[in-house]
């Protein structure tokens, strides 16, 4: 049912692998959660964050949602599992009855959503009266290079209008605060915080996740560029520009927290 634009096996272990779990929870769900919390994570991948919060409030009681069965399975693979509830449906359909959870998060999801006000509403529905809601999206994902070179430039620029055909906004971040005034939400706040910088070249962690990135990518890059050699070469210039001292590339990410009325 997923319509998830980097659909492939290694796609969980490369979401599980790229953020620091414990640490995101920490910084963004911490002032919003009470132990005994009722947690939903949308578009949770195989629910490495949800196993986050889990370990840190143990009596929390945490669904993990994804559009891919088989990407939750994935998570879900350890022997004597006790983590999160696993649940696969559409964001916009929320198999929940309204009011249902305390927290709902949702991290890197909405910016790959068409729908995304009515991903926003429906997690804004299924929160109680005095939960929070808090969405994390990328800003200006690969849009911000400096010195860009050339050919780089014009590929990325090919690409753009197929990601945007295919439902991705990389400009998903700025629209968070209007998505959640258009739920409802209240005490609404704002964080920005630099996301993907890098200055200089690549460290061998950095690009190795990097080249997993464009791998995986490598189909869309396919149909949005019309040939392999096409999707080849802008992968191939993309790792040589995160392989040059001159580099500086960069987003943000925005956090907005807002409660339910
Ligand atoms: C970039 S990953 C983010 C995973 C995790 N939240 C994280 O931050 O690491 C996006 C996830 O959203 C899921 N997804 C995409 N569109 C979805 C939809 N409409 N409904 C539910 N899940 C969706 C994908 O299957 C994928 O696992």
């Amino acid at each position: 049912m997923s319509e998830y634009l980097m659909e492939d096996a290694r796609e969980a272990g490369r979401l599980a692998e790229k953020v620091d779990a414990p640490g995101w929870v920490r910084a963004h769900l911490s002032h919003v959660m009470s132990p005994r919390a009722a947690v939903l994570d949308v578009g949770a991948g195989p629910g490495h964050l949800a196993d986050a919060v889990l370990c840190r409030w143990p009596q929390a009681h945490v669904v993990a949602l994804d559009g891919s069965a088989e990407r939750l399975a994935a998570g879900a693979s350890r022997p004597g599992d006790s983590g999160p509830r696993r649940c696969c449906a559409h964001a916009c359909h929320l198999p929940f009855v309204s009011g249902t959870f305390d927290v709902v998060y949702a991290r890197l999801l909405l910016q790959y959503v068409a729908q995304r006000g009515a991903a926003v509403r429906e997690m804004a529905r299924v929160t109680r009266p005095g939960g929070a809601v808090v969405l994390f999206d990328l800003d200006g994902q690969l849009m911000w290079h400096d010195p860009l070179p050339a050919e780089l430039g014009s590929l990325l620029a090919r690409i753009r209008p197929a990601l945007s055909a295919a439902g991705f906004d990389p400009n998903t971040g700025r629209s968070l605060y209007r998505l959640a005034r258009e739920a409802g939400l209240r005490g609404i706040t704002v964080r920005v915080e630099p996301y993907h910088l890098i200055a200089g070249r690549a460290d061998a962690a950095e690009r190795a996740r990097w080249e997993l990135k464009l791998d995986i990518a490598r189909p869309f890059l396919h149909r949005a560029l019309g040939s392999q050699a096409a999707a080849d070469r802008a992968a191939s210039l993309f790792l040589d520009f995160l392989d040059d001292e001159n580099t500086l590339t960069y987003c943000v990410a925005f956090t907005v927290t807002g409660l339910c009325p």
